[in-house]
């Protein structure tokens, strides 16, 4: 396997972000590659069959594979992003449990009327930004889903401190240590909410996520700590907020493709489901995952030490030309006789959501942004005035300068 000669790439990877690992992919006119990163041995690795490989937990483990900077920001430490096996399987069921058809019908609901109730507002104002606004309503519709009581004066810094907290992990400097500090502030703030629901001070129903995390008893029997079960609480909330990085995406392309916005107006679920796809295919999120080898293994003549680190491009994966032709196009209807559940389509993972990794929150994702893809096409005006709406690689996670400023925003219904 191919090489990179550097001694370590690591500040390499922070400088050119979502670049770096395709360009090497095609510096070594390869789809595999060995590098030091983060101080230790990696194989990056891209496309469907190094995604198949990549979810075979057989061969690959969690435990030990998240740097420090991404579990002190996005992650959280103790959650279960880093769990393995059984111990894995346990605490990802508890996740699966609050993903039913219903509760994700219930948390779209509530992000629909607020979204609708915060209109408005928005119109009264000559401008607004619509990444901040989304995370404001995804953040009180989340903990109202969730069980957690946000005071509508707390809603902005809550926020924004969840924000920081994604948008930090792929920083150095200020934005890193502001989410830092979004994730110590959230941590603390759902310590003291699990204390309390624990201790009786505080009633919950039994069907929210706030009362089946501070109740859960996990793979040894014993309840989470506070810690965990704010972590893990995070890890249904702080994602979901997330999703405002892909709500500014949409409208970026509804901005750039007029023609596919009059077609969400008036068409049918299947435009809007190939909309939403080609979206999470196109627009730069989830850079890459990373996970560690169990034992030596051989894969396409290629040899996998125990305990080196592996990582699989999800950005590559997604512009690989083989896979997607004109993969730099933003084209939904290439999803019109696709299989969106390959290995080639990642942006939430791969594989079963209950045995491996994949994330627990994408159906309630992409049942959100069909809804608010609808709601912009249909149920609101808005002009984009002059503004910077050009989208860095170099910038992880990838986030127009502007957050997307609308004015004369009108509801139309
Ligand atoms: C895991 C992406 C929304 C909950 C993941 C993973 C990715 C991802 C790439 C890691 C897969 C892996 O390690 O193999 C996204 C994106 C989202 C999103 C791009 C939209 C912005 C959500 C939502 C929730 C959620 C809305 C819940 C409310 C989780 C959890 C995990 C996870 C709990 C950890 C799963 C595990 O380790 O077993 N997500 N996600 N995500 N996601 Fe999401």
């Amino acid at each position: 396997m191919p090489h990179d000669p550097a001694p370590d790439s690591s500040l390499s990877l922070l400088r050119e972000g979502y670049s770096f690992l395709p360009r090497r992919f095609e510096r070594y006119q390869s789809d595999i590659f060995g590098a030091r990163l983060l101080g230790r041995q990696a194989i990056c690795m891209r496309g469907a069959d190094a995604g198949h490989l990549f979810y075979d937990t057989t061969r690959f483990e969690r435990s030990g594979a998240v740097p420090g900077f991404v579990l002190k920001t996005v992650f959280g430490e103790g959650g279960v992003q880093g769990l393995d096996d059984a111990a894995h399987r346990h605490r990802k069921a508890m996740f699966m449990a609050v993903m039913t058809p219903e509760s994700i019908d219930d948390l779209v609901a509530r992000t629909t009327s607020l979204w609708r109730a915060a209109l408005p507002k928005w119109e009264s104002r000559g401008r607004m930004v619509l990444f901040d606004e989304a995370a404001q309503v995804l953040c009180q519709a989340g903990c109202d889903w969730a069980g957690v009581a946000l005071p509508a004066g707390d809603r902005r810094r809550r926020a924004e401190d969840l924000i920081a907290a994604v948008d930090g992990f792929g920083a150095l400097g200020w934005r890193h240590w502001r989410g830092r500090l979004g994730r110590r502030r959230s941590e603390a703030w759902l310590e003291d909410v699990v204390a309390d629901v624990r201790a009786g001070r505080l009633e919950t129903p039994d069907d929210r996520a706030l009362h089946i995390v501070a109740f859960h008893r996990d793979h040894d029997g014993e309840l989470l700590s506070e810690r965990t079960a704010a972590v893990e609480l995070l890890n249904m909330v702080r994602p979901f907020v997330a999703v405002s990085w892909f709500i500014a995406f949409m409208a970026l392309a509804m901005h750039d493709h007029p023609g596919w916005k009059a077609r969400l107006r008036t068409g049918d679920d299947a435009d809007a489901d190939m909309f939403v796809h080609e979206v999470r295919r196109f627009y730069p999120f989830a850079p890459m995952l990373g996970a560690r080898v169990r034992e030596d293994f051989d894969w396409n003549g290629h040899h996998f030490q125990r305990g080196t680190l592996v990582i699989l491009d999800v950005f590559g994966t997604h512009r690989d030309g083989r896979m997607w032709p004109s993969p730099g196009e933003f084209v939904p209807d290439r999803f019109r006789d696709r299989d969106p559940e390959g290995f080639d389509f990642i942006p939430q993972g791969g594989g079963d959501p209950d045995l491996g990794h994949r994330c627990a929150g994408e159906h309630l994702t992409i049942a959100t942004m069909r809804k608010i893809a609808r709601i912009l096409s249909a149920e609101m005006t808005y002009q984009v005035p002059d503004q910077d709406l050009r989208l860095s690689l170099r910038r992880m996670p990838a986030k127009p300068p502007s957050g997307i400023e609308l004015e004369h925003v009108r509801q139309t219904r």
